[in-house]
């Protein structure tokens, strides 16, 4: 509880900080109309939401939605790569970005500061071991005495402190998932929470490596993120549903998403 509160203090104020700036970039639907282009914020380090292909372009699921967006408002989409810690919520909250899009988790706690669009993609925060889980982890079986990574400012990371640390785990904080991952290779951790997708994704890029261990700790849904009242919320909504009706939502899934 007071974990929760010590977040809600530090994200709201993040609120009151940016509010007390110039407006002037403030970001809604005319803004961007009248610059012609829409700003997204992504940490492309999180494949097939976001990553960087082979030839150095950022790509991925969230990044074809969000040139459907843009396209929609007839403006052209500009790529920023932010870091996730500072991507969530200061890059939005600030208007350094019009939108962001990086798996990012809806909880209640930052749509107190940001607007999401509707949900987009159902998705489970999983825990990562080694291939053949040697060190036998489970969940729920007992956590006590075993340490577990997470990604700094992630819901992985806020699950753990809710209901691993409590239960006697120690909770190892990464700043680059890519560190956690090498941690759970070299059998320093005994697992790193990620979000399943992007599990799924790794044990088809890296076969046999990894695996994923015991139950989903917590469900979530991932939405697109805007200052907080922002139109472009509303017209980030009216494109998933365009594209969900078309087809082109379908497409998208079997293109970027490894179906379990
Ligand atoms: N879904 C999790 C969250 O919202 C993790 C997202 C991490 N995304 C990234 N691009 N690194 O906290």
């Amino acid at each position: 509880m007071l974990r929760a509160m010590k977040r809600t203090f530090v994200l709201v104020s993040a609120l009151l900080l940016t509010s007390l700036l110039p407006s002037s970039l403030a970001a809604g639907v005319a803004e961007v109309k009248k610059k012609g282009v829409l700003v997204l914020g992504t940490d492309p380090t999180f494949q097939p939401f976001e990553f960087k292909g082979t030839d150095g372009t950022i790509q991925g699921f969230d990044i074809d939605i969000a040139k459907a967006v843009a396209a929609d408002l007839g403006v052209k989409l500009q790529i920023q790569a932010v870091g996730f810690g500072a991507l969530m919520p200061q890059a939005v909250t600030s208007g350094r970005v019009d939108m962001a899009m990086s798996g990012i988790t809806i909880t209640p706690e930052r749509a107190k500061v940001v607007s999401f669009s509707a949900p987009y993609y159902r998705s489970a925060q999983v825990f990562i071991v080694r291939a053949g889980n040697p060190g036998k982890f489970g969940w729920p079986a007992d956590v006590k005495g075993k340490t577990i990574g997470v990604q700094a400012n992630t819901t992985g990371q806020f699950a753990a402190e809710d209901s691993l640390k409590p239960k006697g785990a120690t909770i190892k904080v990464y700043d680059d998932f890519a560190a956690g991952l090498a941690d759970v290779r070299a059998g320093r951790i005994a697992a790193l929470i990620g979000d399943a997708p992007t599990v799924s994704d790794l044990s088809r890029r890296l076969p046999g490596q990894f695996a994923q261990a015991g139950q989903a700790l917590v469900a979530e849904d991932y939405g697109a993120v805007f200052k907080k009242g922002s139109d472009l919320a509303a017209a980030a909504d009216k494109t998933l549903a365009r594209l969900k009706a078309s087809g082109e939502y379908q497409k998208l899934l079997d293109k970027w998403i490894v179906q379990k």
